[in-house]
């Protein structure tokens, strides 16, 4: 299907409002169900899933360390609108349309976490073994930032989230207010995603590999998808009319498979003033941004001197050799609006106080983790952490309040973003070694120093790009609670494809 680019206004979601609100804090109901939207203007109406009927889902707004409970309502249908492959995992005999919703980047309970198997069918009639109740707690006990809730339902979640099951979670900070960053109208959410359609409008979603002989299950999983269309808040190649001043964007990346290299065709910086885990110690000047599935970027963009102008939001990741392919480009902003006011907000050079957790902290466990790939039952690609399946016994178990260095190796040719619960962590560094010879014989030779990560990599993350290659080390303190949580590569093809695992946090005392 070939559209149109930059014929649709760029969309906001709207405000979730609470059902009610007192002292002890905010309770919210969210319903997932099935609706059709129109996602540009010469295509017809989609049929989607999404949270209140919207995709993306309407953007729950938080003060830090507010109480908010959500029940999150599954009110879909009992058959899927995606092939679903029940061969992976045991999910053979689950309901085939069954949801969990992870508050990503969250510092939660258990509980309410979204782990996998506590999934819920339509009216909770059915539920999975993790399944402990029907309303999540979020203390919202963490620095402000950006987060997105999405589906996270065992074996389906790629599904789930590709039909249209995310939405943005912002938490607000008292201190923000005094940074003077452009709010209200010109603090605006970018949530990139890529889709393929039908003809007639449907979401398009492979039912099978490429290659797929007689040998694979019908449908089977991809090993990885990415849509031949880019769409920000759910429309496709939209515009954003502008004012020739300073804007901050809230940038998301809720897409299954692809990663972006994000550009401004006309050479301007952004300026990265926050992360996944929120503000940066100090803001960072981006040509480029590099952005994995599920990182948020903080960024502001200065229209000031650009009145008049189109500028285009660009992906350099986009067309290989492909003249038809045409994700090179995201979104355009047109510098047309008349300025409302003078622009008096500014872009702070400093922002936050990053402590150092490992200067600060006696390094309790270093973990050597790999990612490596090896073949499942019916010859396809089968990603996985450490070597180990979902269902293996649980083998990361720090204890409540201990400080690991994960050293993340990856033995595959592409690069897998790692997605951590319950806690923000740091990365301390890369480092290449030589993969050909480890895969050979095993043997670990590096081929370089240890690489700093990148500059707006220096703050608060949860979701890090791990290079093919290369030793990515992160360092986490294991706290504020105990039990079970999961770490999982972004990609969403790989995660439901056992590239996910569990891991304890212990209570040393019991
Ligand atoms: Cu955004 Cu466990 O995921
Ligand atoms: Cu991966």
């Amino acid at each position: 299907m070939r559209l149109q680019k930059f014929v649709d206004r760029l969309p906001t979601m709207d405000k979730l409002k609470p059902v009610s609100r007192n002292k002890d804090g905010t309770y919210y109901e969210v319903e997932m169900r099935e609706f059709h939207q129109k996602l540009h203007r010469d295509l017809r109406p989609t049929r989607l899933w999404g949270y209140n009927g919207e995709f993306p889902g309407p953007t729950i707004e938080a003060e830090e360390g507010e109480k908010v409970q959500v029940k999150w309502i599954n009110n879909l249908p009992d058959r899927h609108l995606l092939p679903v492959d029940r061969s992976i995992h045991d999910v053979a005999h689950h309901p085939e349309v069954r949801t969990v919703t992870h508050l990503h980047g969250s510092v939660t309970r258990p509980d309410s976490d979204g782990y996998p198997e506590a999934w819920f069918t339509r009216g909770f009639r059915q539920t999975g073994p993790f399944f402990e109740r029907e309303i999540y707690e979020y203390p919202n006990r963490q620095r402000p930032t950006t987060l997105w809730y999405h589906d996270h339902a065992m074996g389906i979640t790629r599904l789930n989230v590709y039909a249209g099951l995310a939405g943005m979670y912002v938490i607000r900070g008292k201190k923000e207010k005094d940074m003077n960053l452009p709010s209200g109208n010109y603090e605006i959410p970018l949530i990139i995603t890529d889709r393929s359609f039908e003809e007639d409008g449907s979401l398009s979603y492979p039912r099978q590999p490429d290659d797929a002989g007689d040998h694979l299950p019908d449908p089977s999983i991809v090993p990885a998808f990415n849509g031949d269309t880019i769409l920000v808040n759910g429309k496709v190649w939209p515009y954003q009319e502008v004012e020739p001043r300073k804007y901050r964007f809230r940038i998301l990346n809720a897409s299954n498979t692809r990663t972006y290299r994000l550009s401004l065709d006309s050479g301007q910086p952004f300026y990265q003033i926050g992360s996944d885990g929120g503000f940066l110690q100090k803001t960072v000047k981006q040509e480029v941004l590099s952005i994995a599935p599920s990182e948020r970027m903080d960024v502001i963009i200065d229209f000031t001197g650009y009145k008049d102008s189109r500028i285009i939001l660009r992906n350099d990741l986009g067309p290989d050799a492909d003249p038809e392919d045409e994700t090179d480009e995201v979104l355009e902003w047109r510098v047309s609006l008349p300025l409302s006011g003078k622009d008096t907000s500014r872009i702070p050079a400093y922002l936050s106080t990053i402590p150092s957790l490992k200067d600060q902290n006696n390094i309790k466990t270093i973990r050597n983790l790999s990612l490596s790939g090896e073949e499942d039952k019916f010859g396809r690609p089968l990603l996985l952490l450490d070597g180990r399946k979902w269902e293996d016994p649980i083998t990361e178990k720090p204890g409540l309040g201990d400080t690991e260095i994960w050293a993340i190796r990856n033995l595959t040719n592409f690069p897998h973003p790692i997605h951590i619960h319950l806690i923000q962590f740091q990365v301390l560094d890369r480092q290449p070694f030589d993969l050909d010879r480890y895969n050979e014989d095993g043997t670990l030779q590096f081929t370089g120093p240890p690489v700093p990560p990148q500059p707006n990599e220096r703050g608060w993350k949860d979701t890090i790009a791990a290079p093919s290659g290369q030793i990515t080390r992160v360092i986490a303190k294991f706290e504020p609670f105990t039990g079970d949580y999961v770490w999982h590569c972004h990609i969403l093809e790989h995660e439901d494809h056992d590239m996910m695992r569990p891991f304890r946090v212990r209570n040393p005392k019991e």
